[in-house]
């Protein structure tokens, strides 16, 4: 059907005339590039010809490396299973016959039917509306579909510093921009691979010779927000706590993956996004299956600006739990340490405390983290963790079911759900009944039954009000004691 396929191609083609005017008016630095390509073209001197063809060399030797990283990922699970060692797929006979299912694989989609179903047809009349992030290797932009839909899509990023490098080394734009590219097949290969609810969901991707340039891919995925870690700090402990359990539950998918146990190595916050308050990973290329090779133990060493970890080397020759534990040790020094322990609620607090003990001297595998992770979600969200609390506490207040307030007087606390006034989350009103209590501003409080994720309630606290107001789900709690009397109805 050659009509569908220009198409196809007509679509493509006016998707990146979309994306190139937006990023050249949102990027810097496009000078800058065509400088270097311009300096590269005249770099035509006498001898310049050889030096020229072993560059070339060199760019393709390092263009078959990228490649060759691919392939053990592309395999079907179903092989690994029946024995087929995975050692024997770096043969080059192998290589041979495998690039060609690497072509059909990423650039055909021959997986495209049941997991990543939106194409280059899919981007057809898309607006750009924003550049959400940008890497080393990686452009992201926010788009609107035909249909009102937004995602976000990843293309290679010209102006960064793999590009930069690429070009400095080799001054062969068409011949970088298919190694950078590598990248993003290596990425879609991943996410395909390892699915999971904290991994960035793959709507699709778009490739071929658009516009007559080889070795452009698009990658089509779930839109999220970038990790904002200054924001996060100043959020609920909840919030927090939401993040880092993520990010265990994460590690410990990959730790047993069907490609054994991934590694990230480069373990940022930039890395993640969140989608609805989950964190999902976005940033897979630097992901690593491979097992560390080993004689003695001191080939296992773990180095960390800080700390340095020797880990035990097996029988068999590798470094055990290496790639495990190069997780949990990073997601300790970014994450865990700003956003766990800080407020963490008093009957929480020791096992918290374990868990910094654990993570930050890796005592403990993946799989005692997530337990321990577990168990505090467990009893956050039971009240499991108040038993303390007495519960006469709640007598001193009366309680107007079906009721609002109105003409209030507000306090600020500290970290609010509300910036305007003090919205907690509790388990109960007991609860609410114990932080009033502790707020020497606090005659009030409603429960409007709207939830957290973990299902706890918010609860808004406040000063005093001027009237009761009907309202189908509240329940208004006033302090006995002090309550003004024009309050009770
Ligand atoms: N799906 C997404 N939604 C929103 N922002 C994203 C998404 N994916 C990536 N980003 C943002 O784009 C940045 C660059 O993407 P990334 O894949 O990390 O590129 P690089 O490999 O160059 O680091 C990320 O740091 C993140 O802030
Ligand atoms: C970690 O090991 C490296 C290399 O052996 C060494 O230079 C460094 O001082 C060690 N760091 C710590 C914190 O022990
Ligand atoms: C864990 O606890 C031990 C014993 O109390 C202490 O020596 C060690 O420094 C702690 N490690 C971390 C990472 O907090
Ligand atoms: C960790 O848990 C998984 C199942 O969730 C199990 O298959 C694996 O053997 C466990 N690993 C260890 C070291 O206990
Ligand atoms: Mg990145």
């Amino acid at each position: 059907m050659p009509g569908m396929g220009n198409s196809l191609r007509a679509a493509a083609l006016l998707a990146f005339v979309v994306l190139s005017i937006l990023v050249s008016l949102l990027i810097s630095g496009v000078q800058q590039f065509g400088a270097r390509t311009s300096h590269s073209s005249n770099a035509g001197l006498a001898g310049d010809e050889t030096e020229a063809a072993s560059l070339r060399g060199e760019l393709i030797y390092h263009l078959n490396e990228r490649r060759k990283e691919i392939i053990p990922l592309l395999l079907p699970d179903d092989d690994v299973e029946n024995g087929v060692p995975r050692e024997t797929l770096h043969s080059s006979r192998l290589d041979s016959i495998l690039d060609h299912n690497l072509w059909n694989e990423i650039t055909h989609g021959s997986r495209k039917a049941h997991m990543d179903e939106m194409g280059c047809d899919s981007l057809v009349g898309m607006q750009a509306v924003e550049i959400l992030g940008s890497g080393y290797t990686k452009l992201v932009v926010k788009v609107k579909l035909a249909g009102g839909q937004s995602v976000a899509l990843k293309l290679v990023n010209e102006q960064g510093i793999d590009m930069g490098k690429c070009l400095e080394d080799f001054k062969d734009p068409h011949g970088c921009r298919e190694l950078v590219s590598y990248k993003l097949k290596k990425e879609i290969v991943l996410l395909q691979r390892l699915q999971h609810p904290n991994v960035i969901k793959l709507k699709g991707h778009c490739a071929g010779d658009v516009g007559g340039e080889g070795g452009r891919i698009t990658v089509i995925l779930e839109q999220g927000s970038p990790l904002q870690m200054i924001q996060l700090l100043q959020s609920p402990w909840e919030d927090r706590f939401r993040v880092c359990l993520d990010l265990v539950r994460l590690l410990h998918f990959l730790s047993q993956s069907t490609l054994g146990s991934v590694a990230l190595l480069d373990f940022q916050p930039r890395q993640f996004v969140t989608v609805s308050g989950e964190l999902k990973l976005t940033d897979l290329d630097d992901a690593s299956a491979e097992e560390t090779a080993c004689q003695t133990n001191t080939d296992c060493t773990l180095q960390f600006p800080h700390r340095n970890f020797t880990l035990p080397c097996s029988a068999q020759g590798e470094c055990e739990g290496l790639n495990e534990k190069r997780n949990i040790y990073n997601a300790y020094r970014y994450f865990f340490t700003y956003l766990l322990p800080h407020q963490a609620p008093p009957g929480l607090a020791h096992l918290v405390d374990h868990i910094m003990n654990s993570t930050g001297d890796l005592k403990a595998d993946i799989n005692q983290t997530l337990e321990a992770f577990e168990h505090i979600l467990h009893l956050y969200k039971s009240g499991l963790h108040l038993d303390n609390l007495p519960s006469s506490i709640i007598k001193d207040y009366t309680m107007m079911r079906g009721m609002g307030t109105s003409g209030n007087v507000e306090y600020r606390c500290w970290p609010s759900y509300s910036p305007q006034g003090c919205v907690l989350s509790v388990h109960s009103a007991r609860e609410a009944a114990y932080v009033c209590n502790s707020h020497s501003q606090c005659n009030s409080f409603t429960l409007t039954g709207q939830k957290t994720w973990t299902g706890r309630l918010l609860a808004s606290f406040r000063s005093r009000f001027s009237h009761l107001v009907p309202d189908g789900m509240s329940e208004v709690y006033v302090k006995k004691t002090n309550a003004p009397e024009s309050s009770i109805v």
